[in-house]
């Protein structure tokens, strides 16, 4: 991953960038990376707030699965952030499902995959990733909620080391879940899921459900069991701890 690679000082949006480069015929691994994004968009069409000193990057993907098997990659790819981070002498992170990478309770990254398909094909997709990495201080409203690297470790990180490692890992989760799907990433992931246990609620579609997380099954879907025993998957939404 990273061949062809796009560097921009500003840009709105990475992943508009490598839509539109994807639509071009941009091959798979293609890279889009940018210092700063002034329309920076999250999941759920919220703002993300992208400013230099970030990791702010997208990366054209060409996946030969369906639509419906792509709602694991971020999942997968949430798992690759995590072992891209690993390689500095930090305190672990953990991954938030879907989509989230979080250190303790606290927003430190997130991952916007977004698809070029028509029926049952794939064309491509975008797969976005942002990550709080030198970043000191944010917005009042993102303090309470969010926080980056440079804050858990006291110390700024090196941004080229940190980008080769999340796609060195990327890289290669990437080839085994195209052959293989998810399920070899299962255990994995639970390992450092951070809502393991916790009774949650999750917002779904408009219906809200709660119970507590068993963990994910061999797509990623997140297995929630109700409070009477009933087992139910979901392929996406918002999960928040239930205050007792
Ligand atoms: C989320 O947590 O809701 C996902 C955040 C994804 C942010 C990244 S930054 C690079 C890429 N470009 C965007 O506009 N969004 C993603």
């Amino acid at each position: 991953f990273g061949r062809p690679y796009h560097f921009y000082p500003v840009v709105s949006s990475t992943n508009d960038v490598a839509k539109e480069l994807a639509r071009q015929g941009a091959p798979e691994g293609a890279l889009v990376v940018a210092e700063e994004q002034t329309g920076g968009r999250g999941r759920l069409g919220r703002a993300w707030h992208s400013p230099p000193g970030g990791l702010w990057f997208s990366l054209v993907l060409r996946p030969p699965v369906s639509p419906a098997a792509t709602q694991s990659l971020p999942v997968l790819l949430s798992l690759a952030v995590t072992d891209g981070v690993a390689a500095f002498p930090l305190p672990s992170v953990e991954v938030k499902w879907p989509n989230d990478i979080v250190y303790q309770g606290k927003k430190v990254g997130g991952i916007l995959v977004e698809l070029g398909a028509e029926a049952e094909a794939v064309h491509f997709v975008v797969a976005g990733i942002g990550l709080n990495v030198n970043i000191t201080s944010f917005p009042a409203p993102l303090e309470k909620t969010a926080t980056s690297l440079q804050k858990i470790a006291g110390e700024a990180l090196s941004r080229p080391q940190l980008l080769s490692a999340i796609l060195a890992a990327a890289e290669r989760y990437y080839s085994c879940w195209c052959r293989e799907g998810f399920a070899p990433f299962r255990e994995d992931y639970e390992r450092r899921l951070c809502l393991l246990g916790r009774e949650v609620e999750i917002c779904c579609g408009g219906s809200v459900a709660r119970g507590t997380v068993a963990g994910v099954d061999a797509e990623g879907r997140l297995v929630l069991v109700s409070p009477d025993g009933t087992k139910r998957r979901f392929v996406g939404g918002e999960v928040t701890f239930k205050q007792k």
